[in-house]
């Protein structure tokens, strides 16, 4: 297990996502009020960058901006089609004031 400082918190609004590349995997990285979540960030339905979609903050989800698949941020778990696969999600929390991402055992596989 492994944790890593995303940015500051303060450095991405709310409602806001970015992406991070980590140990080789890129990850979405959204932020929700005070809450950060953090899932992979590649669409199981194409190469396309999730962080590049629209954050649904009161479903808690993201969309991805290519044909509208919308994952959960909480599960991974693409809510409508076409995508059908998870992403994975990681840890992720607020740690004196910087997203702290963990990657580790309850990464979900997908
Ligand atoms: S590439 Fe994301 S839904 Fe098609």
């Amino acid at each position: 297990m492994s944790a890593h400082v995303a940015c500051r918190l303060d450095e991405l609004a709310s409602g806001a996502a970015r992406r991070f590349d980590v140990e080789g995997r890129s990850i979405a990285v959204v932020r929700i009020g005070d809450d950060v979540y953090a899932i992979g960030d590649t669409c199981t339905h194409g190469e396309v960058s999730l962080s590049e979609g629209e954050v649904i903050a009161d479903r808690k989800e993201l969309e991805c901006w290519k044909h509208g698949s919308a994952f959960s941020l909480v599960t991974g778990e693409p809510f409508t089609l076409p995508a059908v696969l998870p992403v994975p999600v990681y840890d992720a929390a607020v740690v004196d004031g910087n997203i702290v991402i963990t990657i580790g055992q309850q990464e979900h596989a997908s």
